[in-house]
């Protein structure tokens, strides 16, 4: 059993649209924690930074427009495979392509608002974390009620 962390965002399209809610409980079902959590819109700086290993794409400037609409709701999962178990919840990253059930499948508007964000490695979790968490803002699954 390896017990891991990840990031996920909900996108601004996502959290204008009010599933927020719907979105956690999906997640708490599939028994991964939220041991931390905030809400903030990011800066262009701070998009292009985030989203850096994608800069020479041609989506990138929509992606960034995108990422700095509104607010997005900002989480870190703990659980058990929690980086590959939450992918399998979000689908895949073009909804087109996302199976029945999943969170793409259902609330995504297109492949840029695609309603929520994973990371996709253990590296990348690492360094999406440290992104916008202290390790004081986080309150392990072991440590809650
Ligand atoms: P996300 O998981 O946030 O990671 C990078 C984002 O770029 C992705 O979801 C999509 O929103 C966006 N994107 C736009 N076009 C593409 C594309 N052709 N391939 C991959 N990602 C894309």
């Amino acid at each position: 059993m390896t017990i891991e962390r990840t990031l996920s965002i909900i996108k601004p399209h996502a959290v204008a649209k009010k599933i927020i809610g719907k979105i956690f409980y999906r997640l708490e079902c599939a028994k991964l924690a939220i041991i931390g959590c905030k809400m903030l819109q990011l800066t262009p700086s701070q998009a292009k930074e985030f989203y850096v290993e994608h800069q020479e794409k041609i989506f990138f400037q929509n992606l960034i427009q995108c990422m700095t609409l509104g607010p997005s709701m900002i989480s870190v999962l703990e659980g058990e495979n929690a980086i590959q178990s939450y992918r399998q919840l979000m689908g895949a990253t073009n909804p087109i392509h996302a199976l029945s059930g999943t969170i793409r499948a259902d609330y995504a508007d297109s492949l840029t608002e695609n309603a929520i964000h994973g990371s996709d490695s253990s590296t990348s979790a690492t360094r999406e974390i440290n992104f916008f968490f202290s390790c004081h803002d986080l309150f392990s699954k072991s440590c809650q009620l």
